[in-house]
């Protein structure tokens, strides 16, 4: 996955974007608890998320796999000793140590620290912080939307609308910022592309908002926050977060919260069911 990841991103074909590689980075691991994996002694199957294949030519594995099922052999649940192991209670900075991809861990903190450097408020800064969260472990298509759905219980209304618009916002210039359409979007869905309907609808709706700005901030830090040799703690947020993002005590994912799903999700994303 990286290395076809890394060979996409270095091919000579899509010009010098300014897109950071996909190497590894070093990044702190909480000790593991000392527990066993579950379903001791038997193959853990994973089955693919059918709509990471859909429209791939990739085949769906779920009847291959359903035929190999024997004792011995079962279906994902719970840990997978693959991936390092989430605290009981994970906090949100978990979830970008022990989850995230390379680049939208580096993206999301680059955007923030960009903000937070140049000034802007707190609200400014959480919004970049958490504005591609999706992308991060779960899904990219419609990520703006996702991704303040996944935040909202935590965030305030302003915060996860301006998420959710940012999408739309990406498209369309704002001189007044100096928001310019991405050259990057050229290079992504080709010069002539036009976004469908509805995005167009979205970015009407937003610039006649009261939180438009808002929205719009967080497209102007995520333009400059894509470079490779920027190395960011992402500590230096933590203050930030403490007064901006309600961190449940039970811990994101076991909260009972209308998104908590999403985040045990991410924490075992190859459950079967
Ligand atoms: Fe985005
Ligand atoms: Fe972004």
């Amino acid at each position: 996955m990286r290395s076809i990841t890394a060979s996409l991103l270095n091919d000579t074909r899509l010009g010098n974007i300014p897109y950071m590689d996909d190497k590894p980075i070093s990044r702190a691991t909480p000790a593991a608890e000392p527990e066993a994996f579950p379903q001791h002694g038997r193959e853990r199957m994973i089955l693919p998320q059918p709509i990471g294949a859909l429209g791939t030519g990739q085949p769906n594995m779920e009847a291959p796999l359903l035929a190999r099922m024997s004792p011995e052999r079962v279906f994902m649940m719970g840990d997978n000793p693959a991936l390092p192991r989430m605290p009981k209670a994970p906090k949100l900075l978990d979830f970008f140590r022990l989850r995230f991809s390379e680049i939208t861990y580096r993206h999301l903190l680059q955007s923030a620290k960009t903000a937070l450097d140049a000034g802007q408020e707190e609200k400014i800064v959480i919004a970049c912080l958490l504005h591609d969260i999706s992308n991060g472990a779960l899904l990219r298509t419609e990520h703006g939307y996702w991704s303040a759905q996944i935040v909202a219980p935590y965030v305030s209304e302003e915060v996860a609308w301006a998420i959710q618009y940012h999408q739309a916002l990406r498209y369309f210039a704002d001189e007044s910022v100096g928001f310019k359409y991405p050259d990057t979007y050229n290079h992504f869905f080709g010069p002539d592309y036009e976004p469908p309907e509805y995005i167009q609808q979205a970015h009407r709706d937003a610039r006649a908002h009261r939180w438009y700005m808002t929205s719009r901030l967080i497209t102007v830090y995520d333009l400059y926050s894509f470079q490779d040799n920027v190395i960011i703690d992402p500590e230096v947020f933590t203050d930030v977060i403490g007064r901006n993002f309600r961190e449940p005590k039970e811990g994101l994912g076991f909260d009972g919260s209308p998104t908590a799903h999403m985040w045990r999700t991410m924490i075992w994303p190859n459950n079967f069911l």
